[in-house]
């Protein structure tokens, strides 16, 4: 046997340096922020160890942690002090991560910060929009107006890109004209418009206190089953106007992802959802795995055709950035 290009182009750190075709930057990670209205609070979430809930007058030093780590783009989550069936602490003026975003506005400016437009976390049934209490399901219509005015609360209070995850059908058409009506035709829409129902949700739903009280996300979740389906989710919210694409979950859904790389040239963003999150770290923390797991998923899904990855890892990778492990 001889000994080819293959074993050539591997021969040494610096030549397997100079081939390799993805890579994972700093400039990649969108980390999410758990943010609790009320005060004095930074609890570890019991599902998510390492991921914290934080008091908005705690937030700063959170902030300062992503800052120095090299983080550049935050998306944030509320858990709001009081719930109620229409979830009016999501388009309240001064919810929660409306008041998380002008904090992290005013102490650093440069970092990009994402507001996630859904009601779940503000429903006290834990649904992504209004019940119709005849079918005991979302009702999409009623709910469409509802995430325009929060959509617009949230530029208004300075968000940088506007992301609607409550899969309603036409809500990436009606929030595009709410914040065009309201001046914000320069914000741009990152849609998780291929959502997948699944249960890599779950430890989320314990972050944000937010698992339905009855019934599933099945009527407006996708089922992980379907894959072309998700080319018909593409077309629709790239119709309606969205400018980056979020596919989620990502590591279960990567033929997905790389079928959108290949059917689309805007952004393509990789949600790597809790329950992923979760099962790395517990592998990680029981010594199944070392620390280069966590980098091999973030390669597959840049692989896969991701611009971007949100995930709970990002200040991880960025200590093993720092350190040159990669
Ligand atoms: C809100 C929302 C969810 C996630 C992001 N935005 C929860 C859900 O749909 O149940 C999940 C993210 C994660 O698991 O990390 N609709």
């Amino acid at each position: 046997m001889s000994f080819d290009r293959h074993r050539r182009l591997r021969s040494t750190a610096f030549m397997r340096d100079m081939v390799r075709e993805t890579r994972v930057t700093k400039d990649d990670l969108i980390y999410p922020i758990f943010v609790v209205e009320q005060d004095d609070i930074r609890k570890e979430v019991p599902s998510m160890k390492g991921v914290y809930q934080v008091s908005l007058n705690l937030l700063h030093h959170e902030l300062e942690e992503v800052s120095d780590a090299g983080i550049k783009t935050v998306i944030f989550f509320g858990i709001p002090d009081e719930k109620d069936p229409e979830g009016t602490g999501a388009y309240h003026d001064h919810g929660v991560v409306q008041e998380a975003c002008r904090i992290s506005k005013r102490l650093y400016p440069e970092i990009l910060v994402i507001l996630d437009t859904c009601l779940c976390e503000y429903t006290d049934h834990g649904h992504c929009g209004l019940i119709d209490p005849k079918t005991k399901d979302v009702d999409n219509d009623s709910t469409l107006p509802l995430l325009v005015k929060t959509a617009v609360s949230q530029a208004k209070a300075g968000a940088d890109i506007i992301a609607p995850s409550n899969m309603m059908d036409g809500f990436v058409a009606e929030i595009r004209k709410g914040l065009d009506d309201n001046g914000f035709r320069h914000i741009p829409i990152m849609s998780y418009g291929i959502k997948f129902s699944s249960k890599f949700y779950g430890p989320f739903r314990d972050a944000a206190e937010s698992t339905p009280s009855f019934g599933d996300r099945r009527t407006y979740q996708m089922d992980p089953a379907n894959r072309s389906e998700a080319q018909r989710e593409l077309n629709s919210d790239l119709s309606e106007g969205c400018d980056m694409m979020i596919v989620k979950p990502a590591l279960s859904f990567l033929d997905i992802m790389r079928d959108v790389r290949n059917n689309t040239d805007v952004p393509v963003v990789a949600y790597n959802v809790s329950g992923e999150y979760a099962m790395t770290r517990n592998a990680i923390d029981a010594g199944l795995f070392d620390e280069g797991i966590i980098m091999e998923q973030m390669i597959s899904m840049k692989r896969a055709g991701a611009d971007m990855i949100i995930t709970y890892f990002a200040k991880d990778i960025c200590k093993m950035l720092d350190e040159g492990m990669y």
